[in-house]
């Protein structure tokens, strides 16, 4: 039997139909137009792991003409980062590198707080400082970005409050799925999230902002514009862009950390030796089950996890993912060697993400926003 599909900020699981929830969210699908003037951009829009959004024609449109754009995209930090949470912020700097654009970074440790049994605010407060330092490490701009913590940047609270009294419960209950037995920051923290999505505006003024997010975020969105351009808050309702998932190992919809051992994703501070083994021993392939079979029938790329890997973020170069790709389906190229060559080209990230991870602690305090 096919497991039913979830899709939440807390919940990704079952087959994922992806056209189904622009469907049942209400977005629109990334056209052509958009892509082509997206062409520069990193290969996760170019190869379409980006497929929907909110309004970001209308964003591009403002660019276009001159008036302010902004990003903003955020993580909750109640783990080591692995690679899938790249996909919002390598859109993100993209975003900035092209658009010459502000990006703000908010860090939910109170969502985690809230939401992890378990986990104490010491945990959120450490894996907080551990995950700015990979995002700082890809590169964006120290004077175009800012990044805050809920915990640390208390000036937020205000924003969220303002937001808060424009929620009722009965809508936060509906959109995130509230149950009796939840404590009450779950019911909180929703405002907290739009006052992160608003941010660029009431720092900024009025303009127009977009989201780079996997689809599980949307419903923040949603909430936001439905309450974004009240008479009492007055700015634009946000933009978005949503993607699919980046796989686990295993080959399950989502890479996300509810294996205990870590062994169906890789974090970005996994040192070769994990990346190979875990490579080599998990990564779900989309290879023939003999090797007479691969030889004659090919592999097949769209489920083979490394093929994905390569295609949305580790091969930049058109040309080779097409050469892997045909080799890989013609049968001339073996599973084990594009585990080798995956293996490869993930370490080589790894590495140089390590080194600008150890710079990322000199220029830490160059993106931290404080409070006034
Ligand atoms: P979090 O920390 O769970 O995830 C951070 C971002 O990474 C995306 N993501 C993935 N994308 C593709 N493939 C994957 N396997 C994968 N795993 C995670 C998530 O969709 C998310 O975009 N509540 C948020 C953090 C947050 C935020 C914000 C996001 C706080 N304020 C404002 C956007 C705007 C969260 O817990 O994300």
């Amino acid at each position: 039997m096919v497991k039913k599909m979830v899709v939440n900020p807390y919940e990704v699981s079952g087959e994922v139909d992806y056209e189904k929830l622009i469907k049942d969210f209400g977005t629109t699908k990334i056209s052509k137009d958009i892509y082509k003037k997206l062409s520069n951009c990193h290969p996760l829009i170019r190869r379409e792991l980006y497929f929907s959004h909110r309004d970001f024609d209308k964003w591009l449109k403002n660019y276009e003409e001159g008036k302010k754009v902004s990003v903003i995209t955020g993580r909750g930090p109640s783990e080591k980062m692995h690679i899938g949470h790249l996909v919002p912020f390598l859109i993100a700097k993209s975003l900035q590198d092209n658009f010459g654009c502000e990006v703000f970074i908010p860090i939910s440790d109170d969502e985690k707080f809230y939401v992890k049994e378990g986990l104490s605010q010491e945990d959120t407060i450490l894996f907080s400082r551990e995950n700015i330092l990979d995002i700082i490490a890809l590169g964006f701009d120290p004077k175009k970005t800012f990044i805050f913590e809920d915990f640390v940047y208390t000036d937020i609270y205000r924003y969220a409050a303002k937001i808060a009294k424009r929620i009722t419960y009965s809508t936060a209950k509906s959109a995130f799925g509230l149950t009796p037995e939840k404590n009450i920051g779950w019911s909180f923290y929703p405002a907290m999230q739009a006052a992160h999505i608003l941010f660029p505006q009431f720092f900024r003024g009025k303009h127009l902002s977009v989201v780079p997010v996997g689809i599980d975020q949307d419903p923040f969105i949603r909430l936001t514009r439905d309450i974004s351009e009240h008479k009492e808050i007055g700015f634009l309702k946000p933009c978005a862009l949503h993607s699919k998932f980046l796989p686990s190992l295993y080959g399950d919809a989502k890479m996300s950390s509810s294996d205990s051992l870590g062994n169906n994703l890789i974090y970005l501070t996994d040192d070769e030796k994990t990346v190979k083994n875990k490579i080599n021993k998990y990564a779900f392939s989309g290879g023939g089950a003999t090797l007479e079979e691969h030889k004659k029938n090919g592999g097949n790329t769209q489920i083979d996890v490394c093929f994905q890997y390569l295609k949305y973020i580790f091969e930049e170069d058109d040309e080779k993912l097409e050469e892997i790709k045909k080799d890989y389906e013609s049968g001339k190229m073996l599973t084990g060697e594009l585990k080798k060559y995956t293996i490869e080209k993930i370490n080589n990230f790894l590495e140089k993400h390590r080194k600008k991870r150890k710079e990322a602690e000199n220029i830490f305090d160059e993106f931290i926003l404080k409070n006034k």
